[in-house]
């Protein structure tokens, strides 16, 4: 299947959502490993990582990274940790390698401006096929703390065979970017079953708008029984198609840190830079099934549900139903303190609901919810 070249124009508004996306990450995962003690060196993947610009000199994800990294690079200092970043491009085909040639003074010439970087911070450069990088570097990925990025073009590197790969490391957050919407059109054809089988019968029941949601539902399904790979999407309509990327992590601090930028980027659904629950026209009321509610009305009425029926009873229930469920612990909370100012429940050891991630997982703090019976 032939790609419209990322670089061949600027960048688009979905292209720069996405890389802002890349960089929030960046941003928010340096610090968690970089303020623990002993962690001396991380490392940071980024697979497909194009020119470094764009046409009109807008920074693309490696200037990004190196970015959120200088941001950072007092603590780098004062907690003696080492980032290498490995920045692979590559294009196929072609004989003389340009993008790579540009990546790598793009990158140098970010290094040099900043003397004091290079001694924290290293770049390994590669120009090869993903497909045989990948191998090379797995076990390097698995051995330290890693952010891997995957801007790949279409959906072809998907494929179990590295998903699966991923599914296996313990301390390795990653973005995958999907051309969802080929699925559409072509994921019933041999060419797409060979990376990613899915039932496209299945996929298509939900419709188009939602496409990169159910591909991200289908590779859940895919998953072991026990892993503790955690996926969530973020939708990006770009024209017709529907693109987006697949956030992967197994520790629930790296979660929460994924699900605060969607829904910060979109605090109607937060999986998605367009309405894609059809929520604009919910304020008019239907006159035969009433008012519509959104998306978070109606997980706030499910918290509600679950707190009377007794099935969620204190605050470390609730936060992995919010993680779960794909929210944030504000949106368990406030209707928590809404039950709470109706009298219909207790904070115990509490005054708040404590539903954060500081809360559960950092001090173990428990708080039960106690149904006051009338
Ligand atoms: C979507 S673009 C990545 C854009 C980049 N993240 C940025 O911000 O500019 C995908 C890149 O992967 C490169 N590429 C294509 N096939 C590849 C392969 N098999 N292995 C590695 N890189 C590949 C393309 O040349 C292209 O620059």
């Amino acid at each position: 299947m032939a790609y419209k070249d990322l670089h061949d124009s600027p960048f688009d508004e979905s292209t720069i959502a996405k890389l802002e996306i890349f960089q929030d990450y960046a941003q928010a995962w340096i610090p968690t490993f970089v303020m623990q003690p002993h962690i001396s060196e991380i490392h940071i993947f980024d697979f497909f990582a194009g020119t470094g610009y764009d046409k009109n000199g807008v920074a693309g994800s490696p200037i990004r990274i190196l970015t959120k990294i200088q941001e950072q690079k007092g603590y780098l200092f004062q907690k003696n940790v080492n980032i290498v970043v490995h920045l692979n491009e590559f294009e196929p085909i072609k004989k003389k390698q340009q993008k790579f040639e540009q990546l790598k003074k793009s990158c140098s010439e970010f290094m040099e401006a900043d003397s004091s970087l290079s001694s924290r911070v290293k770049i390994e450069y590669y120009n090869e096929d993903f497909e045989t990088l990948f191998p090379k570097l797995i076990s390097t990925i698995k051995d330290y703390p890693s952010l891997v990025y995957l801007d790949q073009n279409g959906i072809k590197f998907l494929s179990e065979k590295y998903f699966m790969e991923l599914e296996k490391t313990s301390q390795t957050d990653f973005l995958y970017f999907v051309s969802s919407s080929y699925f559409w059109r072509f994921g019933k054809s041999d060419e797409f079953k060979i990376h990613l089988d899915i039932d496209m019968d299945e996929a298509k029941k939900n419709g188009y708008k939602k496409i990169h949601r159910t591909i991200t539902r289908e590779l859940r399904n895919k998953l072991p029984v026990y892993t503790k790979l955690k996926l969530y999407p973020f939708s990006l309509r770009k024209g017709v198609n529907i693109h987006g990327i697949i956030f992967g992590a197994s520790h629930p601090r790296a979660v929460d840190k994924f699900l605060s930028i969607g829904w910060k980027r979109n605090g109607d659904n937060g999986d998605a830079n367009f309405d894609i629950d059809d929520e604009a026209g919910n304020a008019q009321l239907d006159l035969f099934v009433g008012q519509k509610l959104s998306k978070i009305e109606s997980f706030k009425q499910e918290v509600c549900d679950r707190i009377r029926e007794g099935v969620i009873k204190n605050n470390f229930e609730m936060l992995n139903f919010v993680y779960e469920q794909g929210h944030i612990g504000k949106h368990a909370a406030d209707c928590l303190k809404d039950m709470k100012s109706k009298g219909e429940i207790n904070f115990i050891g509490s005054s708040s609901p404590s539903v954060t991630y500081d809360n559960v997982f950092k001090n173990k703090k428990k708080v039960e919810y106690q149904i006051i019976k009338k």
